[in-house]
């Protein structure tokens, strides 16, 4: 049988993972909620190089980027996405050997004993700052476990909350990356939302890309020493079910006004931690301005703004004001941006 080509998209959280009440297990805080970034995907591969009879072979798991002209030759007409352009993905040694402990958590747990060679990329730059972790472990956690399924004598639960309970232990933001278009993710246990709202338009803007980040594992480390922690633990689940709700009624100027307090407070913790640290520039700084100021002119329409544990700035705009999308992609054209409307990530 022929190599398989598996895939998961990315995801940005509304309502923020940050801080864990169990680091091995990857357990929150807190609920979070997510949006699914479809056309932003990790794409994987895994093969077996040893079998566990093979006396001579003391092989171990490898990791290796998966090229264009790879991918070109496996099928992916399935693949849910406008971008088959591929970034390989540059790990560092300890990015490697995270990924290369879950997929042997993974082999324990299907008790596979062989040694397999994953390779993975990204449809979108390695380097432009986009946190790859989610789509990453999510798109291994599916590659392996459903090969698994060929090699192992157990019956293998693979249903998509199961993957998405093992995916967390890899990398906790991934666990939300197996439901689609909304995703929350309370203690253990990650499961879709419905709201009507969906198909929004995604446009990052991929500000200060060289600036030297403090990986999220730390940060989720970091923001218990801040003063205001406790406070943020005190309103953080009100907040959230203050966002559900406003979800359900569609009221898109509190859905943004709620998210912008969130990431907010999220750098703020990052900033008041000991030591601080922060991922925002003057840039950052300046760009937040200018999207306030735009709000004023357009109070029904503007974007959600948010950002992650990095200083880009993602803009989410609803399905009908996809025309304000391209407008804020064309005032904004001085960065260099991705967006999830014309298929390329140039
Ligand atoms: C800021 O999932 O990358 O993106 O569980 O340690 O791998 P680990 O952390 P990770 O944290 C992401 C945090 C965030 C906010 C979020 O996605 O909710």
């Amino acid at each position: 049988m022929g190599l398989k080509l598996y895939s998961a998209p990315s995801n940005i959280a509304l309502i923020k993972y940050m801080g864990k009440t169990n680091s091995k297990d990857n357990l929150p805080t807190n609920t979070s909620l997510s949006y699914t970034l479809e056309h932003l995907r990790t794409f994987v591969t895994i093969e077996k190089i040893s079998t566990t009879n093979d006396s001579n072979s003391n092989l171990t798991d490898q990791w290796q980027p998966l090229s264009q002209s790879e991918f070109n030759a496996l099928d992916n007409s399935s693949v849910n996405t406008n971008s088959k352009k591929l970034y390989p993905l540059e790990l560092s040694e300890k990015g490697k050997s995270k990924f290369l402990n879950h997929l042997n958590y993974l082999k324990d747990l299907a008790q596979v004993k062989d040694s397999f060679l994953i390779k993975s990329a990204n449809n979108f730059p390695s380097d432009c700052g986009i946190a790859s972790s989610s789509s990453s472990f999510a798109a291994l956690t599916v590659a392996a476990m459903s090969e698994f399924q060929k090699l192992s004598s157990l019956e293998l639960d693979l249903s998509p909350s199961y993957l998405s309970s093992l995916s967390r232990k890899g990398s906790g933001s991934s666990c939300r990356s197996f439901f689609s278009p909304w995703c929350a993710w309370q203690k253990d246990r990650g499961f879709a939302k419905s709201f009507a709202l969906k198909d929004l338009h995604h446009l990052v803007l991929l500000l200060d890309v060289e600036k030297k980040e403090v990986s999220s594992s730390e940060a989720h480390l970091r923001v218990t020493t801040s003063p205001i922690f406790k406070q943020r633990l005190d309103v953080i689940e009100n907040r959230y079910e203050h966002l559900v709700q406003a979800m359900e009624k569609q009221d898109w100027p509190l859905i943004r006004s709620i998210c912008g307090v969130e990431f907010e407070e999220m750098h703020q913790l990052f900033e008041t931690s000991v030591p601080a640290f922060s991922y925002r520039s003057d840039n950052t700084f300046k760009v937040l301005k200018e999207l306030k100021s735009l709000e004023a002119t357009y109070v029904k329409t503007a974007p959600l703004v948010t950002m992650d544990a990095g200083s880009n700035i993602h803009l989410l705009f609803r399905s009908e004001d996809l025309s304000l999308a391209k407008q804020y992609a064309e005032l904004f054209k001085q960065y260099n941006s991705i967006n999830s409307w014309d298929g390329s990530h140039e």
